[in-house]
């Protein structure tokens, strides 16, 4: 008999469905309840996993009682949102998205792993799939962006990063399962009601290359998907998850989720919601006590059978036993010495800045020559603790460095004249002088250098803003430098967990970096950038509205029977604003100039089972070496369903000294032509489509060609 069916056979009703409870430890706050000591539910089996919970000290006398001191001595999984980056912070997920670099993904992920697994924690909450394209919700931070396809390529990416190779990482979790990207009017855990056409072709895409990356575990969203909550949500749970792909990992629910039943209306008491959530398919309760004190009633009631609690307590022991808990529950814990965290910030540097997005740079400004006076205005200039972003549980308060210290270490010999201006969202009284004091540096700076944006606590979970601009009064703190700047260039680095509706800062910054939230390194990966030390490469992953009133707006929109037609009134556009975005999907200047020619395809035809090359030439036109992001798009002009106007099916890098070309090859599989046809099912469609490549999602920056899809 092996050794989960000997647990299992030997496990009380009790015993059982401490298996399946995650109880969070007070050492990181990330929901509503705070629990006490937990000692005596760790003993008696009733607590068999604990979120929230890292160092190494902590972790092993915790986990000693559950060892040492329980009955059946099964050790308890340690889960933590280790979101990016643990002690070392990278950037927000968002930010890393902008990277379009698989092998860097998958880099820092591993460092997280590494640096958590040495804290004693054996799962994270990650990654996030989320595809979002509302920058009102808060949580847009913690995603992948607007598109599905780099969601699919992000999830797979990180879950290898995570997990490392049979699971000698962290366990990861994807989550949350799923549109809760789509939360109706951007506003946290409200309803998402979308097509299941959308539900498939947008948001699904990212968790089945989780499952196919080999993702440990799953979490549904806290979210109702068109009135049945997916902690409840049996079709997409045991039917798409377990049925269609196969899943056979672990789900747990997000936090309180299962009690929250209640609150959705679709269970009268704990007991109804417990089976709810089981019969559903979720196998952990996370801090809802609702298993422990509501499976036991359901089971009388006959509205859950032990079979199935046995099931569930069958994938956390396969899963704790996959982890080599069984064998050494303190697995890595205090393995990291302070040379890896030496080499944990090398690599937060390196990530920081190909992390950023150069979104303007008017005249070449920069990168900026020898300055000898700078002005460093605004209120995220010197802000280390912002600089973590939100999820940052376990890093320092002020282990980040700030714009004004990579400065100060990387021109020793220029003029830093720094003031803050005004608060980040701070009231009126104390702005009046600040913004005068900060306009006063300008006189006899060669370049003005603004730091605004948002605080790390405006995005992420239960951040959603109704209106997505600078926060308090930095607008204004804006309009005065600009107004005092003169002549002189204004660099502005903005920071936040969002594209955030700037307009007018763009129209008059010379230049404009979207920093995000960049992490341990922020300040000396900008720094590298704006110095040309590094030719900036990020790429948006997510549209930039110009207005409030445009969200969503992304890139993978519908023609319509009646496309925008500026000579025709009754098209599709709005009185008040043009239709585009301020920067498209894919925008990002480097310091180099690229012009792509030449597109060629290794055949005209492609059939299901077939692959073809589509290559570009791509030159370097400008004064400096770059790398260069080559994105593949195709539109499907006529189908049996309407399809998007551009799809992403591909993507990859170059990097050319000033004045060099090369070429750039992807490869396009048939199947990746397959939509969702009319019945959802996969759908291979023979008939022309076009294929493009180029820098952005912009048709009109890209080189295109038709091919034929052929039966096979
Ligand atoms: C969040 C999850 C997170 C969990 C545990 C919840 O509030 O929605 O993303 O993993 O808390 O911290």
């Amino acid at each position: 008999m092996s050794r989960i069916d000997q647990l299992i056979g030997a496990m009380t009703l009790s015993e059982k469905l401490g298996q399946l409870t995650m109880t969070a430890a007070p050492y990181a706050v990330t929901g509503p309840f705070v629990a006490g000591d937990l000692s005596e539910g760790i003993k008696s089996g009733t607590i068999g996993n604990l979120l929230n919970l890292y160092g190494p000290e902590i972790v092993a006398r915790t986990q000693r009682l559950a060892v040492e001191e329980s009955r059946l001595g099964i050790p308890l999984l340690i889960g933590l949102d280790v979101i990016h980056g643990h002690r070392t912070l990278f950037p927000v997920p968002l930010a890393e998205a902008a990277m379009f670099d698989a092998a860097l993904w998958t880099e820092t992920a591993h460092a997280a792993a590494r640096e958590a697994a040495a804290d004693g924690v054996t799962m994270t909450f990650a990654p996030m799939c989320d595809v979002c394209r509302d920058p009102r919700w808060g949580r847009i931070v913690e995603g992948p962006g607007e598109d599905p396809f780099v969601g699919a390529a992000i999830a797979a990416a990180k879950v290898a990063g995570f997990q490392g190779k049979n699971l000698d990482g962290i366990a990861a979790c994807a989550k949350h399962f799923a549109a809760y990207g789509a939360v109706m009017a951007g506003r946290e855990y409200a309803s998402t009601d979308i097509s299941a056409r959308t539900l498939h072709e947008v948001h699904l895409a990212s968790f089945a290359a989780a499952v196919a990356a080999g993702v440990a575990a799953i979490m549904p969203a806290f979210t109702e998907l068109d009135g049945v909550p997916m902690t409840a949500n049996r079709e997409l749970l045991q039917g798409y998850l377990r049925g269609q792909l196969g899943f056979e990992g672990v789900i747990i629910s997000d936090y309180n989720a299962i009690a929250e039943l209640m609150r959705h209306g679709v269970a009268a008491d704990l007991a109804e919601a417990a089976a709810l959530a089981l019969n559903a398919g979720v196998d952990i309760d996370m801090m809802a006590e609702a298993y422990g004190d509501g499976l036991p009633v359901a089971l009388e009631r006959r509205l859950v059978t032990m079979d199935q609690i046995d099931a569930a307590v069958r994938r956390v022991l396969r899963l704790k036993e996959r982890l080599g808990l069984f064998d050494d529950p303190y697995r890595s814990a205090g393995a990291e010495s302070a040379a890896d965290l030496a080499k944990r910030r090398v690599l937060a540097r390196d990530a920081g800045a190909k992390s950023m997005v150069l979104l303007k740079n008017e005249k070449d400004v920069l990168p900026l020559t020898k300055p000898r006076r700078i002005a460093l205005i605004g209120p995220l200039a010197d802000a280390a603790q912002e600089m973590r972003g939100p999820w940052a549980a376990a890093a320092p308060l002020t282990g980040c460095a700030t714009v004004l210290e990579g400065l100060r270490a990387a021109l020793p010999d220029a003029e830093i004249e720094y003031a803050l201006g005004v608060a980040i969202d701070g009231g009126a009284a104390e702005e009046a002088g600040g913004i005068a004091i900060a306009a006063a540096l300008c006189d006899g700076a060669d370049v003005i250098i603004l730091c605004v944006g948002e605080a790390a606590n405006m995005s992420g979970e239960a951040a959603s803003r109704a209106h997505p601009h600078l926060p308090g009064q930095q607008q204004r703190l804006c309009d005065a430098i600009f107004e005092k700047a003169g002549g002189r260039p204004v660099i502005t680095i903005l920071f936040s967990g969002r594209p955030l509706i700037v307009p007018a800062l763009v129209e008059k910054s010379a230049a404009l970096l979207a920093a995000w939230f960049p992490g341990s390194e922020a300040g000396n990966a900008i720094v590298d950038l704006i110095t040309g030390k590094v030719s900036p490469s990020g790429c948006t992953p997510v549209s930039w509205p110009r207005a409030t009133g445009q969200i969503p707006v992304f890139f993978g929109e519908r023609n319509g029977g009646r496309p925008i037609n500026p000579a025709d009134h009754y098209t599709s556009k709005y009185l008040d604003s043009e239709n585009s975005p301020l920067f498209v999907f894919g925008d990002g200047l480097g310091y180099g100039r690229f012009a792509f020619s030449n597109l060629k395809l290794s055949a005209t035809t492609l059939a299901r089972s077939g692959t073809l090359a589509a290559s570009v030439d791509v030159a370097n036109e400008g004064g400096h070496t770059a790398e260069e992001t080559v994105f593949l798009f195709c539109h499907d002009r006529l189908a049996s369903v309407t399809r998007p106007l551009l799809e992403l099916k591909g993507f990859a890098k170059i990097t050319l000294a000033a004045g060099a070309r090369g070429t750039v090859t992807l490869a396009l599989k048939g199947t990746d032509l397959c939509f969702p046809g009319a019945d959802l099912a996969p759908l291979f469609e023979p008939g022309e489509v076009e294929i493009f490549l180029g820098p952005a999602a912009d048709r009109t920056r890209l080189v295109g060609a038709t091919i034929r899809l052929v039966a096979d």
